[in-house]
């Protein structure tokens, strides 16, 4: 079956993820598939799950599933939950509110939090704002009772562009003495920005493989800790596929349970290697970086980010407001369609109101630039009155902060 008709260079794949797969990536797959009993196999499985850890920033076990990040989702939940149990969860996004939904599904009881209320745009607060620890600290000194097992948020929420701070809900559920397990989504932060899962004291950290790893869709993971791994020995939720017991067991000499998904395996090791030769503090710095450039194009044209908090804007992704009367899908279809530009679409609430510009991936600078002026054609041509060149302005910022120096300067 013929997908597409031949279109001239490269297609600029700006949603957040999946990523531009860089070609050193793409090559390691392409590598021939080999026994997944076989004595090869253990080397390659033993690395990737080492490396991982050290991605994770984690001394314990992280669990490989061929599956997409919904299916690490649910192990999260399966593997530590009983049914009817208490979950405390955070609404900072679509992302946030699809977790939720699964939670539900399985029958657990999911409180879902948030900020509350539309601001003057009529965008939802907590689709704006990062996770609120006070809200989250006085939920849990509520529950005396310890009836909930688990808090669950979101590190970087792609739907909006907007980050939380994982180590002030640990604090949180500390300062309420309250046995509840961490369990985060950092399906789009991993690698990408700064993720510490043992220093941060999370007990499941939830991975995808098509976003800062840079690779295609199709694995993702479960960092676990000791105490998750406590939690899924009386864990009454039905799973049997997603079982952290018999993973862990098996992956101890390098093999898995079931067929891995060997040729995503081969592309996870050179993501690894990649993100090591660059060292894992250059590729967040790299990241703030390119944020940091995209934020003055979209401040330039006098347009909103969808993050209200400066403190916690995404390194990874950018939501650009359209001015109200403004279908951001409508402009978002005519920049794929005339400039072969793929952006985020805005997602559940809002819908039409913001598009997403993606800056993760086998990106720099210049690839960065383009996808502007693919923005910038593509507002102006949608009648959006623009401030000055957002282009412009990205320009001056990368020329006037060099990758080397903005280490210091942005990070
Ligand atoms: C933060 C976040 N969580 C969960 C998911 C769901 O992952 P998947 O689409 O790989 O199932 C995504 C996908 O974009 C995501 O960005």
């Amino acid at each position: 079956m013929k997908l597409n008709n031949h279109a001239s260079g490269h297609h600029f794949l700006q949603i957040p993820g999946p990523s531009p797969v860089p070609d050193r990536i793409l090559r390691a797959i392409s590598l021939p598939t080999i026994d997944h009993r076989g004595p090869e196999f253990g080397v390659l499985g033993l690395a990737v799950l080492a490396g991982l850890q050290r991605i994770f920033q984690t001394r314990h076990p992280v669990v490989i599933y061929p599956a997409s990040g919904t299916g690490a989702w649910e192990a999260a939940l399966t593997n530590t939950l009983s049914p009817g149990d208490a979950v405390l969860m955070f609404e900072t996004g679509h992302f946030a509110s699809l977790w939720h939904k699964i939670a539900m599904r399985l029958g657990l009881q999911a409180e879902f939090v948030g900020h509350g209320g539309t601001d003057a745009a009529g965008l939802p607060n907590s689709w704006r704002r990062g996770v609120q620890a006070e809200l989250i600290e006085q939920r849990l000194r509520a529950d005396s009772g310890h009836a909930i097992k688990a808090v669950c948020v979101v590190h970087n929420e792609t739907s909006t562009g907007v980050t939380s701070d994982i180590a002030a809900v640990r604090r949180a559920i500390d300062a309420a003495a309250h046995p509840a397990l961490l369990m985060v989504d950092t399906i789009s932060g991993l690698a990408s920005a700064d993720y510490r899962h043992d220093e941060w004291g999370v007990d499941v950290g939830v991975g995808g493989s098509q976003k800062g790893l840079m690779l295609p869709p199709g694995i993702s993971f479960n960092a676990l800790s000791p105490k998750a791994l406590e939690a899924s020995k009386h864990a009454k939720l039905p799973r049997a596929y997603w079982s952290w017991d018999e993973i862990v067991e098996t992956n101890k000499t390098g093999y898995f349970p079931y067929t891995p998904n060997t040729n995503l395996l081969y592309g996870l090791n050179e993501s690894i290697e990649m993100l090591e030769e660059e060292g894992l503090p250059k590729v967040f710095a790299r990241h703030q970086r390119w944020a940091e450039g995209v934020r003055a194009a979209v401040r330039a044209w006098g347009l909103e980010i969808q993050c209200a908090e400066p403190a916690v804007y995404s390194p990874i992704l950018t939501g650009v407001v359209t001015p109200t009367g403004v279908d951001a899908d409508r402009v978002r279809r005519l920049i794929q369609e005339r400039f072969d530009l793929s952006l985020g679409m805005g997602l559940g609430k809002v819908r039409g109101r913001m598009f997403r510009i993606g800056h993760l991936g086998d990106s720099n600078d210049l690839t960065l630039l383009a996808a502007l002026a693919g923005c910038e054609m593509g507002l102006k041509l949608s009648g959006v009155a623009l401030a000055a060149s957002g282009v412009q302005a990205a320009m001056d910022f990368y020329a006037a902060h060099p990758q080397r120096a903005s280490l210091q300067a942005v990070a």
